[in-house]
């Protein structure tokens, strides 16, 4: 009886080095290991490719949306607000699509997963009752939603723009051209890592709703990013009240002047 307990201590002990020995050799790995891949958090996934995070989450960009709502609402006849800008195009798409695979995303935006994706720890990010110190927490929200601010947040203030009154009102009366201004004042902009600069200025010389997009026309919220305000040739030596606070230079980690000389 002994003799058979060892036996099968040693059958069991063999046939799971050998499982862990193939779960190896094949890369394969359980669903926990999977789930805290060191990838999900700092340092590592602010060096991640898209390639690296496709590898286990292809579902992001091939899942479609649904035709019709779980209440019934058909997709295609509930167009939002948002939805009726001209620069919209195609049956509608998930939000990872619309921001990686669509046309307008790939003509003016370079974003990565890791744009949006800093890291985040699915154990501690929540604020558990009755503690209501640690409000860092940004209740297992996965993206900081500053970064989506920076290109959904309201039309900066009119009056710091010299306009009578809001876009919506006051854009035709400059032939609904941003560039009538922008061609000269603040031209030095979109130096980062996730716009594709120039393509922007091409597109926005056409159509101004490419420019009202990212600048109030797809509003999510009440405020407007506060802008780094770059230096650009003719602007006044005196800074306005209204900037005095305000960074010159866009969020280190969005930089690409940095990246070009270090390739040089
Ligand atoms: C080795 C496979 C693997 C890699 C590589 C990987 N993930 Fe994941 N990820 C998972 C699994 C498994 C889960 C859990 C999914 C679930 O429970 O639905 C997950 C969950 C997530 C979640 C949801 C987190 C939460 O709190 O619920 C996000 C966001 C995410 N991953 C983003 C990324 C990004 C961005 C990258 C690249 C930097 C990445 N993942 C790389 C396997 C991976
Ligand atoms: C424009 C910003 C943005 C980009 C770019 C982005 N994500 Fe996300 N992602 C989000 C937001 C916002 C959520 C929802 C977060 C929440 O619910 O708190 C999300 C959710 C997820 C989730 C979990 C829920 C789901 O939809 O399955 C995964 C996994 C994920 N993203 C992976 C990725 C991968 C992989 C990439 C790159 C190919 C990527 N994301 C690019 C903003 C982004
Ligand atoms: C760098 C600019 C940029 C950032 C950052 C950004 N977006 Fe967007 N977003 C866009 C553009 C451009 C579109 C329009 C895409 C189109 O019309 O094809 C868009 C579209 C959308 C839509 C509409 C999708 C649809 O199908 O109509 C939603 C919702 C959205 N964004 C939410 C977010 C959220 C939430 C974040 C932050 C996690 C975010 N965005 C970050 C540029 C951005
Ligand atoms: C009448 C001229 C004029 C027009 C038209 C105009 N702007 Fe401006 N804009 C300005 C001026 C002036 C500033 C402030 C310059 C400074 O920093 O001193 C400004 C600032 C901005 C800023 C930075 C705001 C901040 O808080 O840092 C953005 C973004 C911007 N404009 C976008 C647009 C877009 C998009 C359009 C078209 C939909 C537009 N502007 C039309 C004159 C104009
Ligand atoms: C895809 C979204 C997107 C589009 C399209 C876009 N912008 Fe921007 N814009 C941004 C973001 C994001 C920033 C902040 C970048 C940074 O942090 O340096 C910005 C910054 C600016 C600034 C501040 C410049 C500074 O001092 O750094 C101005 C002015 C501006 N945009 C005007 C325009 C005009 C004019 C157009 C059309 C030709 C336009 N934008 C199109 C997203 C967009």
């Amino acid at each position: 009886m002994k003799r058979y307990c060892l036996f099968l201590t040693l059958l069991l002990l063999s046939m799971s080095a050998m499982t862990l020995w193939a779960a190896q050799k094949t890369g394969e790995i359980n669903y926990d290991q999977a789930r805290w891949d060191p990838l999900h958090f700092q340092p590592a996934i602010a060096t991640a490719t898209n390639e690296q995070c496709l590898n286990c989450h292809q579902e992001v960009l091939k899942r479609e949306v649904l035709v019709k709502s779980p209440a019934g609402v058909v997709a295609v006849n509930s167009l939002a607000w948002y939805q009726t800008l001209s620069t919209y195009e195609g049956p509608q798409k998930t939000f990872h699509q619309r921001h990686l695979t669509e046309n307008l995303a790939k003509k003016l935006m370079n974003m990565k997963c890791n744009t949006c994706h800093q890291g985040n720890d699915p154990r501690e990010q929540a604020v558990i009752p009755p503690d209501h110190e640690q409000t860092q927490y940004t209740l297992r929200k996965q993206v900081n939603p500053e970064i989506c601010l920076m290109c959904h947040g309201d039309f900066p203030d009119y009056k710091v723009m010299g306009l009578p009154s809001e876009w919506n009102t006051s854009g035709a009366i400059f032939q609904n051209n941003c560039l009538l201004c922008h061609a000269g004042i603040r031209s030095n902009r979109h130096q980062v890592n996730y716009l594709n600069a120039e393509a922007i200025e091409t597109a926005g010389k056409e159509n101004s709703d490419v420019c009202f997009g990212c600048h109030g026309g797809r509003q999510w919220y009440r405020i407007s990013y506060p802008y780094a305000r770059h230096s650009w040739p003719g602007i006044a030596k005196e800074v306005p009240e209204w900037a005095k606070d305000r960074p010159t230079e866009s969020n280190p980690r969005f930089r690409i002047t940095n990246q070009k000389t270090a390739n040089k």
